[in-house]
């Protein structure tokens, strides 16, 4: 699948603003290959997004999409509480705590129709049926997992790739289901670890996600058996994507932790510790997407304040050692410095 690219890089499909055409058109252009989020758009922003990317790279990216998960009967009173005092601070209402599927069927009918060359989906494998209708189309399908029963159920869809993403990874953790008993959702699994796990149980090609900021990193993962890696947080700052300019400070401030946290979306998910994650991560339900619905309002007026305090900082653990600038050099970077951590370990051989 990931065969012909000249260095084994994909830029993570990260949704909500980051990711843009442009960034997955640079990023392709370089030697690596983009991905689109689909998740959070409505089924025509996706089709024009599509059809935007299309004209810029020629065809060779990408497209994500979020499965929709179970509807959590969860109390929401309590967390609606706390966040009516950010909504009072910023002057905004809270949104509508309602349950959807993100548009799922009319997002996987226009990938489908856009016959695109690789679609990936975060929060669950799709069914039998529905890779089947990919493949008919000449589609290639990669399931996300974070743990190796995840796996195992993926690859029984008829997956032919798994995107594996360890603990380390910013935004949503991929879990299939979400504990609320446990603060991360379930288990959590080192990248390395995970490969090693899941390699185990499946002889899928597998693509390493979580935490990987330099190429040495992406040679790691190569030598550990992925076929290629997969990294987001490293492009959050490029010239190209779409973080917003609060997000982009707090980032290069490099100052603060990152933590899992419900509080925004209502599922755990890595980002920069900031007042809303320290105050209100404890006691958040579990109520994906409601809490996303909940909160948006908030984190749109925060972000216009300029003020990181209530936005979802999504990142990951390296995050202070990402890049800024154009992200051709952030992929050239990355290329330089896989191919010299390799001709260090040559010493082995
Ligand atoms: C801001 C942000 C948004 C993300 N959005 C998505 C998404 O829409 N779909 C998805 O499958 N993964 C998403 N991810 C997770 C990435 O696919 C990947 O697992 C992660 O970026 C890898 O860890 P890293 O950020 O440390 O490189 C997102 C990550 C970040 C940082």
């Amino acid at each position: 699948m990931f065969e012909n690219l000249r260095f084994p890089l994909i830029a993570a499909p990260m949704a909500g603003g980051p990711t843009t055409p442009e960034l997955v058109a640079a990023v392709s252009a370089a030697g690596g290959f983009g991905f689109l989020a689909g998740g959070y758009l409505t089924a025509d922003a996706l089709d024009e997004k599509i059809a935007t990317t299309a004209e810029l790279t020629g065809g060779a990216f990408g497209v994500n999409l979020f499965l929709p998960g179970a509807r959590s009967a969860a109390d929401l009173t309590a967390h609606r509480e706390r966040l009516l005092a950010e909504a009072i601070r910023y002057g905004v209402e809270l949104g509508e705590p309602r349950w959807d599927d993100d548009a799922y069927p009319a997002k996987l009918a226009v990938v489908i129709e856009r016959r695109v060359p690789v679609v990936s989906f975060t929060f669950g494998a799709p069914a039998a049926e529905e890779v089947r209708r990919l493949h008919d189309v000449g589609s290639q399908v990669v399931v996300t997992v974070t743990n190796p029963d995840e796996a195992v159920l993926a690859a029984s869809s008829g997956a032919d790739a798994l995107c594996v993403q360890g603990f380390e990874a910013g935004g949503h953790r991929s879990l299939f289901a979400d504990d609320p008993g446990s603060p991360a959702g379930g288990e959590q699994y080192g990248l390395l670890a995970l490969l090693r796990l899941v390699a185990a149980k499946v002889t899928l090609p597998l693509i390493a996600a979580g935490g990987l900021v330099h190429g040495a990193d992406i040679a790691a993962v190569l030598a550990a058996g992925a076929v290629a890696a997969q990294l987001g947080t490293v492009f959050l700052q490029a010239d190209e994507a779409g973080t917003p300019l609060a997000q982009r400070h707090a980032l290069a401030a490099g100052d603060r932790r990152t933590a899992f946290t419900r509080a925004f979306s209502g599922r755990p998910a890595r980002g920069l510790v900031n007042r809303v994650l320290s105050d209100l991560s404890a006691d958040a339900p579990a109520a994906y997407p409601q809490l996303h619905h909940l909160s948006k309002p908030v984190r749109a007026a925060s972000a216009k304040a300029g003020d990181p305090e209530a936005m979802s900082l999504w990142a990951g653990q390296t995050y202070p050692l990402a890049p800024a600038g154009p992200a051709a050099s952030i992929v050239d970077r990355l290329r330089a410095e896989a191919r010299e951590a390799l001709s260090r370990v040559e010493r082995l051989r």
